[in-house]
């Protein structure tokens, strides 16, 4: 079955997500910010869901259409064919957004989408109620210069969600951004990699998933698995593919540190959940004492911002360490996302910096390559 797809992604990680997307086998049809579309089938999207590591969710674009008034979009929804995706008695979710657009009220264009998409199931299967307490279908109504876009959340939860952390420390971070860090910081899988701050170990464990070549969605459930449109036998292919994939680690030289001995244990029991224990190391290594040692490699952190005030002055403490961590061992490259605003003035300028969001926070990327 032919498709249109759309995988999102956090802003500033299009440029990996659209390599991934490629690399997977898929042409290009556009990028957005958050977002890149392309077209393929079924087994695209079952594959997009299981391999992509810096996908938020994979949706299917179901429709384009004026929407520069109600009229306009209760038609634009209704023309869709329903009946061909919606299984029966499945439940309709819709969420709206909308931006530059003569319709602005987004919980109307909400309920008029719904509305649209039961009078088309009701006249395509001559049903008078239609019921609603099967599967989930979460169908999303965009409307953006007058343009309404409708799409089906294909993923359900966010891909984020691997399921293999449990305890996680004050700040833990995305792990398709942590995959998307690691991406971008040119690290090679036959080097080391240290996180000198890995609280519960997220960029560690999702490198040592890259090194195994382990698939990030392997061992998890896509809502889209139950939908009757969708061939199961796309999931068992992929999943299959992804099985035979995984490489053993011949060396373990993925280090996570950290100066608290809680989340160090909580750090190594994830790397288990995920089954990379013995690829990821995590040790209690305060950043004052560390030594980097072995053959050159590659420093991806996610440091403490100091974003209160008070915390500021601890924060650059922790900067100048590691800098001076770094400036024993030059041959080493380092990648660190930050929120505070004067990294550079303590730390040097960086050869690279991007503006990437780490949740809500606007951050940057700093690369200092060797
Ligand atoms: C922003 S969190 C890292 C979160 C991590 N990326 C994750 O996904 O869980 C920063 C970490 O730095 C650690 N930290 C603070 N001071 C430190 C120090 N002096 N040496 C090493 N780690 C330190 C904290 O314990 C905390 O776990």
């Amino acid at each position: 079955m032919k498709l249109d797809l759309a995988a999102t992604c956090t802003f500033g990680l299009e440029s990996v997500l659209k390599r991934e997307i490629i690399s997977l086998g898929y042409q290009i049809k556009s990028t957005d910010n958050g977002r890149i579309y392309f077209s393929s089938d079924d087994l695209a999207l079952a594959r997009a869901n299981i391999f992509l590591r810096t996908a938020d969710r994979v949706h299917i674009v179901l429709s384009e259409f004026p929407a520069h008034d109600f009229d306009e979009l209760f038609e634009g929804v209704r023309s869709v064919e329903w009946e061909n995706f919606i299984s029966e008695r499945g439940q309709i979710v819709v969420k709206g957004r909308s931006a530059n657009s003569k319709i602005h009220s987004v919980p109307v264009a909400q309920s008029m989408t719904k509305k649209a998409i039961i009078e088309r199931l009701r006249e395509s299967t001559g049903r008078n109620e239609i019921i609603e307490d099967g599967v989930m279908f979460p169908v999303e109504i965009e409307l953006n210069n007058d343009i309404g876009r409708l799409m089906l959340n294909t993923s359900g939860e966010a891909l984020f969600k691997r399921g293999y952390r449990g305890t996680t420390g004050d700040a833990p971070m995305k792990e398709t951004l942590a995959a998307g860090l690691i991406m971008l910081s040119g690290w090679k899988s036959s080097e080391p990699l240290v996180d000198p701050f890995c609280g519960s170990g997220t960029i560690p464990i999702e490198a040592a998933m890259i090194k195994k070549n382990m698939a990030p969605g392997l061992n998890r459930h896509f809502l889209s698995m139950k939908w009757d449109f969708i061939d199961k036998k796309v999931w068992n292919s992929a999943a299959s593919e992804a099985m035979d994939m995984i490489r053993p680690c011949d060396r373990a030289e993925i280090y996570g540190y950290d100066k608290d001995t809680e989340i160090i244990a909580a750090a190594s029991a994830n790397a288990q959940n995920a089954e990379v224990e013995d690829c990821a190391v995590f040790k209690n290594v305060p950043v004052e004492m560390l030594k980097l040692k072995g053959q050159p490699g590659v420093i991806v952190t996610n440091p403490p911002y100091g974003e209160r005030l008070s915390d500021r002055n601890e924060a650059e403490g922790l900067y100048l360490s590691l800098k001076t961590v770094l400036e024993r061992k030059p041959d080493w490259s380092a990648n660190i996302i930050t929120a505070h605003p004067a990294f550079q003035e303590l730390f040097g300028r960086a050869e690279k910096k991007r503006k990437l969001f780490n949740g809500n926070l606007k951050c940057n990327y700093y690369s200092y390559f060797r």
